[in-house]
């Protein structure tokens, strides 16, 4: 008896050096990315990249996130399919059909998929591809989802094969087999589940596997967001955040945004730093100009990745045409990346042109990066 109590202390002991550790290895994988912010800031090399976020600028993201489809501004077509698919499946009492969502980063696709979950009144939980990690994993959110519930996996791209294969029953019939007890007495059984949406968001749609892309009923593009609607986002957050700004200055955000909201929510927080230590507090034109020249944002809202791959198809390429593999090897990045997410900007603003025998720069690129087109190419103005 006194033997076993000790044996049962020593495990709880375990537990509980195990959970500190947890929490201990937490802690200092934040500390990391927060002084690793710091000294990058402190350096001036802070650039504004929509994928990586320091805790609080995920705390500032969510005071912005929209609540309801009104308050989500642009991307009008996807918004008018889901207002009519949302309302159909509420008029049936039914779990709306699972939802894919892709497009660049910070585009609004966890804002969308917490916009549906509210507009069809239900709860949603919230995971992603990497976070799952064993069959436990997801069969524990699963069964814990409630009637019509919302299931987010955000970057779905990065589940692993496993847990893939075990989502098809689920999302096909509501069913999943898991396997109880060990040894010789292991045996599968099969749990019914409450019907459920999946919303997947990616960002490289290319890597989804054909089985688990066709499982979806509705899939989504985002598309980049022009300044008009840039500009009427910044204007909704200065008014939460109570920051007075002149129109001209909200338009000037709008326009080196890289046509994204995470990039103009971000550096309207920028600029507000400097309209309050070098200005009144209000933002004008000037303190903004002043503010993002400081912060070396791009004239066209262009960061880091796009200039590099810009200059290596002129100064590697002789402005090409150049595979898309080979730029990606120029750059460092992987092919799919450059296509899915770097790409689709520069094409849309006019700096590469995508040819039958590859990418080609345009004027437009040279004129950026300050050089002369090559002999013979078109001018601007043909
Ligand atoms: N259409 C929109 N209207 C208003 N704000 C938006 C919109 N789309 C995105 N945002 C803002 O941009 C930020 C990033 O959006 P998010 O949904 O996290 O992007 P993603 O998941 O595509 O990377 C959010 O804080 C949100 O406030
Ligand atoms: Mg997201």
């Amino acid at each position: 008896m006194v033997e076993e109590n000790q044996e049962e202390k020593k495990v709880k002991e375990d537990a509980a050096k195990a959970a500190a550790d947890k929490i201990a290895a937490d802690k200092a994988v934040e500390d990391l990315e927060t002084k690793k912010a710091a000294a990058e800031k402190a350096a001036g090399t802070e650039v504004i990249k929509p994928e990586e976020l320091t805790p609080e600028e995920k705390e500032f993201e969510n005071s912005l996130r929209p609540k309801m489809f009104d308050e989500f501004t642009g991307q009008e077509k996807l918004v008018k399919n889901f207002l009519v698919f949302v309302a159909a499946a509420k008029q049936r009492g039914e779990a709306l059909d699972h939802v894919l969502l892709h497009g660049p980063p910070g585009l609004g696709k966890t804002t969308l998929a917490y916009i549906i979950a509210n507009e069809l009144g239900v709860n949603i939980k919230v995971t992603s591809g990497p976070a799952l990690e064993k069959p436990a994993d997801i069969a524990g959110l699963l069964t814990n989802l409630e009637e019509k519930d919302v299931l987010f996996i955000d970057e779905i791209h990065r589940l692993s094969p496993v847990i893939e294969e075990y989502l098809y029953s689920a999302m096909e019939e509501y069913k999943i087999d898991i396997i109880i007890e060990s040894g010789p007495n292991a045996r599968s059984i099969q749990l019914n589940l409450n019907p459920f949406t999946l919303i997947g968001a990616t960002t490289r749609s290319g890597l989804l596997s054909s089985p688990l892309r066709s499982r979806f009923s509705i899939t989504s593009h985002l598309e980049y967001y022009d300044a008009e609607h840039l500009n009427t986002i910044i204007l909704r957050s200065s008014k939460i955040l109570e920051i007075e700004i002149e129109e001209k200055a909200s338009f000037e955000i709008a326009g080196r945004s890289r046509g994204t909201p995470r990039i103009t929510n971000a550096l309207l927080r920028r600029i507000r730093d400097f309209a309050q230590i070098k200005s009144d507090g209000s933002i004008d034109l000037k303190i903004t100009k002043y503010g993002l020249d400081a912060l070396k944002v791009d004239e066209y809202g262009l960061d880091d990745m796009d200039n590099k791959i810009l200059s290596a198809i002129i100064e590697k390429f002789n402005g090409g045409p150049v595979g898309i593999t080979t730029i990606a090897t120029a750059v460092g990045e992987e092919p799919g990346t450059i296509e899915e997410v770097y790409e689709p900007f520069l094409i849309q603003e006019g700096f590469i042109k995508r040819t039958s025998r590859g990418r080609e720069t345009t004027p437009l690129a040279y004129k950026h990066l300050g050089m002369k087109p090559k002999p013979g190419s078109p001018t601007l103005f043909d």
